[in-house]
Parts: C-alpha cells; structure tokens; sequence
C-alpha cells in the first residue's frame, strides 16, 4: 500500500523551492497529491501535465518525488530534457528511490556509458537503456516490493521544439508525430520488458506548450494517454507566499489582494515581479503584461492576416466576442474567456489555456477570468484585454488598475 498521504504532504511541506536568490517554503498541492496518487497513478499509463506557464509542474513532481523516495513505494527516474543539458549529452536524469536502489541504478547507468559513451537524447534510446538497467538481475529483485516506476520526461516539448527549428511551434505534424513515437516507445518498451511491467510503469510529459497539449489530447482521444491540469497556486497559498517574500525583500506594505488579481497565484510570475521589477507592478504592468505579452501577440496576428493594424484586430477580437457572448449566453462582452475561445493567438502565446479534455488536478479558483472552457493564465492579461475592450488599444497600466478597482475587487 501506499503510504499515508498526509505523511507524504507533511515531508513536502518542509522542501525548499528557489526564488530569486532565496528560497521559500513549498505551499499548498495537498488536493494535487491526492488526486496523483489516487487518480493518476492508478489509470492512465501516459499522462500528460499540463497549466499555465510556469504553475509549478515540475516543482510539484520533484518536491512530490523527493517526499516518497525513501518509502519505497514508488521509484521515480526523472528526466530533464532542458535544452542547454541536452545539448551537452543526454538529459539529465535524477532517480528517487531508497538509497540502495538509487545506488544500483546509478552505478548500472554508469557501467553503460562507460562501455559505450551513451550520448543519445532519443526517447526510445533512452527509455531502452533505463528500462534495460532496471531489468538487471539484481535490481529487478530489489523492485520486487516497488509498486510502480514513474518515469518523468520534462521539457520534452521545449525540446521538440528546438529539434523542429521553428521557433513558434506551429509544425503540429512533426510533434504529434515526435508525440506518437514517444508513446509508442513507451508501449513497446512496455511489452519488452515484461517483468518490469508488472511493476506498473507509468510515463509522464508535464508540458506547457498549447500545440503540444492539442496533439496530447488527439492522443488521448484514440485512449493512449490522459491530459491532467495543474493549476496556479489558490489565493491563500498566494497570500503565504507574498509574506515571505516581502519578509526576505525587506518590502513594506505589499498589497496582496491587488497582487492575486494580478498574478492569481503564479509564483514564478511574482518572482519577475519582485527580483526583475523590484515589486513596481505598474512598471510590470506595461513591460512584461502589455507590452511584451498583450501587444505582440496581437501585432504577430495582425501580421499573420494582414489586418492592417493592431486596432484592427482589436475591432475583430470584440466583435468575435460580443457575438459569442449573446451566443453563449455570458451577458456583456467584457473579455470573458469563454467569448474569447483562445483566438487571436492567445493560446499559441500562452496568454490563454483550454480546460476541456483534461482531468483536473488542481481546484480552480472562482473568478472572472476562469471560464468554463476556457482561462486566461493569469489575471492580469484580463485585465488589460478588459481595458483595451473598453478603451482601445492604448491602455495605460494606471487604465487597468481601475478596471480592477471598478470591478469592485479591491
Ligand atoms: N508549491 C509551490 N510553492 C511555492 N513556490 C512554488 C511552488 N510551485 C512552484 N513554485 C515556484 O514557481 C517557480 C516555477 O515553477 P516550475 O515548477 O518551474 O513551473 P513549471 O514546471 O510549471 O514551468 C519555481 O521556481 C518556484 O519558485
Ligand atoms: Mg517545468
């Protein structure tokens, strides 16, 4: 059996996670470890992770697989396909297991790359390799009592990406092409090594990219794999978060309401806030917000349908919106996301995600800019949008505080 959730959620509780210079206290994920351990763990064999940009999708998989390594249940082999360490070699792995276990496995890895320099970052390559050492006569006795061996491959999307030389993306044929190969791998390799399988494989992707999810999800129609939605940190989880941080900063009288209607609970957001605008949110508001996010998305829109002006798509965006509003019944077009439906590249350009089609791990908050079928990723790109729908193109960050503040929020 597994071990008790609530020992493992106590041990998660006492990790450290970077910010900045500093580190803070893991937060929150009690609902998600439940959800993991009962719900994932015990379906799908491929699973997909996915959120918003940087919610904390590896954060939660390493702090979790640090939580359960000496308890002997689960062995977690963690790959990290990150672009600068591939490029050097293979992908980084990281094993989480009882000691002993970590040891063989390690020494097992070793022993092969120094037979043959293993330089390989193929997904089948890798997985034959790792899926032959833990077949090893000692360690195969050793797994005896594991219930399942988690396999994480993360940012194997980033690395698809880098591989298909187009910089957006958009090539959805060559990675669910990439996708499928990896999954029939994994099936394979499942079939390969059948002693191991009875220990329960189970092979998991977190993913931020939206084109990625699509072909994840035209996976998990032909029932091969399962999309699962890790959120943003809820409100309270937020608010702990922003205390510590002001305590390390030395900031004196943060606003933490305006900041959850900024950020909605996306540390990593906050920590651009904090270390690369040293906690001036106006200032964040029209760099990172509008400038670097709003804005170009639309201008990469307009460019792509030859619009003519950014104000121009802004015209199309609200007329598409207003129509689906009536259509859908949501009242007054102000930017909901479910009128909006991820057009205009603001799901390409993660400004939006889509909702349907995944198992949720995370509860989401209740507020304007979660839909049903759709979310913004964080609050503050509803809020501009909200203002440019009302004022036009040229909004100000002081025009989008007061679209907060007349929405009755702060
Ligand atoms: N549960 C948490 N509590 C506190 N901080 C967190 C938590 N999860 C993530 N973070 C912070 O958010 C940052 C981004 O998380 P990360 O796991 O890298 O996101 P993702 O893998 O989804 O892109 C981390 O560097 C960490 O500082
Ligand atoms: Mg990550």
């Amino acid at each position: 059996m597994l071990h008790e959730v609530s020992e493992i959620i106590g041990r998660m509780r006492e990790a450290v996670v970077g910010f900045g210079e500093y580190g803070i206290r893991f937060r929150d994920r009690e609902g998600e470890v439940k959800a993991f351990l009962g719900r994932v763990l015990a379906a799908s064999r491929v699973g997909f992770i996915y959120g918003p940009f940087r919610a904390g999708k590896s954060t939660f998989l390493k702090t979790l697989a640090s939580a359960m390594q000496d308890t002997g249940d689960v062995v977690f082999v963690y790959y990290d396909y990150n672009v600068p360490i591939v490029r050097e070699s293979m992908p980084e792995v990281i094993i989480y297991a009882p000691v002993d276990i970590k040891k063989m496995v390690i020494e097992a890895l070793r022993s092969i790359q120094l037979a043959s320099p293993f330089v390989s970052v193929n997904l089948g390559e890798v997985l034959r390799v790792i899926l032959s050492v833990l077949s090893r006569e000692g360690l195969r006795d050793r797994l005896r009592d594991v219930e399942g061996v988690i396999f994480v491959f993360d940012e194997y999307d980033r690395y698809l990406k880098s591989r298909a030389g187009d910089p957006n993306f958009r090539d959805l044929d060559y990675v669910a092409g990439a996708f499928a190969q990896a999954v029939e791998h994994v099936d394979v390799r499942r079939i390969i090594f059948r002693e191991l399988a009875d220990r329960r494989l189970y092979f998991l992707f977190p993913i931020s990219d939206q084109t990625a999810l699509r072909v994840a999800m035209r996976l998990g129609g032909k029932g091969l794999t399962m999309p699962y939605l890790l959120w943003n940190l809820p409100r309270q989880a937020l608010r702990e978060v922003v205390n510590e941080v002001a305590e390390l900063t030395g900031a004196k009288n943060v606003d933490v309401d305006l900041l959850w209607s900024l950020l909605g609970g996306n540390v990593r957001e906050l920590e651009v806030l904090v270390v690369d605008y040293n906690w001036d949110y106006r200032r964040w508001l029209q760099e990172e917000v509008i400038e670097r996010k709003i804005i170009r998305t639309l201008e990469e829109y307009e460019r792509a349908g030859r619009f003519g002006s950014i104000g121009k798509v802004l015209e199309s965006l609200v007329d598409k919106g207003r129509t689906a509003a009536g259509d859908y019944g949501l009242g007054e077009f102000m930017g909901q996301p479910d009128a909006i439906e991820g057009d205009y590249g603001l799901l390409e350009n993660n400004i939006m995600i889509n909702l349907t089609g995944a198992e949720h791990l995370s509860e989401l908050p209740t507020e304007p800019w979660i839909g049903k079928r759709y979310a913004y990723q964080i609050p503050a790109y509803y809020w501009v949008l909200r203002a440019m729908i009302r004022k036009g193109i040229n909004v100000k960050p002081e025009d989008v505080l007061k679209e907060i503040n007349e929405s009755g929020r702060n």
